[in-house]
């Protein structure tokens, strides 16, 4: 898949930052992947799982173009957020309490990216990649313009992120809608239609524009 070749960094080895990896591994970008453990300890899982990445460690992100997030939501306090400050990242997390407890800083009326951008500090938030599920990633990826081809929502207050994220999963293999700011990021968290569906770019659009005419 064709596009800008990023230096991409994922925080978090589980399901979903594997599978990103993997893909953005495809798509030619450059891929380090780093947990709560020091790279030492994720040097083979990454050679097998993700072959082509690199383990590495929160700072090795500083020359990273953007790093996902990819942890569960009830870790969040453990995140090394100082090797974030100041870079494009994407918040591909979700607020489940049957898996993460109940977070009271995520039950209020705020979107739960507004609320991750807040106590990770100074990042430039994207919210994407969190409406699909780690086995869907790759099997669902298509080239731009192939018909049917399964598209994501991002959410940002950022223009530029949005704008690098957007090519980014394009890249992966999706189209892309814009949903506008962080705040509209609430249509696809967990529980919402386009969380649970599957969606096309003209489908994606109709939801998000029925939901508005709702407010
Ligand atoms: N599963 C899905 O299909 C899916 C799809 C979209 C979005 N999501 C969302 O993505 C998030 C992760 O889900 P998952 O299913 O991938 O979880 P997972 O399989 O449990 O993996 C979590 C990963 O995060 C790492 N981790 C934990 N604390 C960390 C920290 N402080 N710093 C860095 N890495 C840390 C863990 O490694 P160590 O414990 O070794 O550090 C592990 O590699 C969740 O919020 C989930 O809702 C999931």
């Amino acid at each position: 898949m064709s596009g800008e070749q990023l230096t991409v960094g994922v925080l978090g080895a589980g399901r979903v930052g594997t599978a990103v990896g993997r893909q953005a591994v495809r798509a030619g970008h450059t891929v380090k992947i780093a947990t709560s453990r020091p790279a030492e300890e994720n040097r083979l899982l990454t050679e097998v799982v993700v072959p082509g990445a690199t383990a590495a460690d929160p700072q090795d992100f500083a020359d990273a173009d953007l790093v996902i997030v990819a942890v569960p939501l009830n870790k969040h306090r453990s995140i090394d957020a100082s090797a974030l400050q100041g870079k494009v990242v994407v918040d591909a997390m979700n607020y489940w309490v049957g898996v993460d407890g109940f977070l009271a800083e995520f039950d209020g009326t705020r979107s739960t990216s507004e609320v991750v951008g807040e106590l990770l500090g100074d990042v430039r938030l994207v919210k994407t990649l969190n409406h699909i599920g780690y086995g869907e990633l790759e099997v669902e990826a298509k080239p731009a313009g192939a018909e049917d081809r399964r598209a994501l929502g991002v959410a940002s207050d950022d223009a530029a992120a949005k704008a690098l994220v957007s090519g980014f999963v394009d890249s992966l293999g999706f189209d892309v809608v814009d949903a506008g700011e962080l705040a509209a990021g609430r249509a696809f968290e967990n529980g919402s239609e386009i969380f649970t569906g599957r969606h096309t770019a003209a489908q994606m659009r109709e939801v998000l524009e029925r939901d508005t005419a709702r407010v």
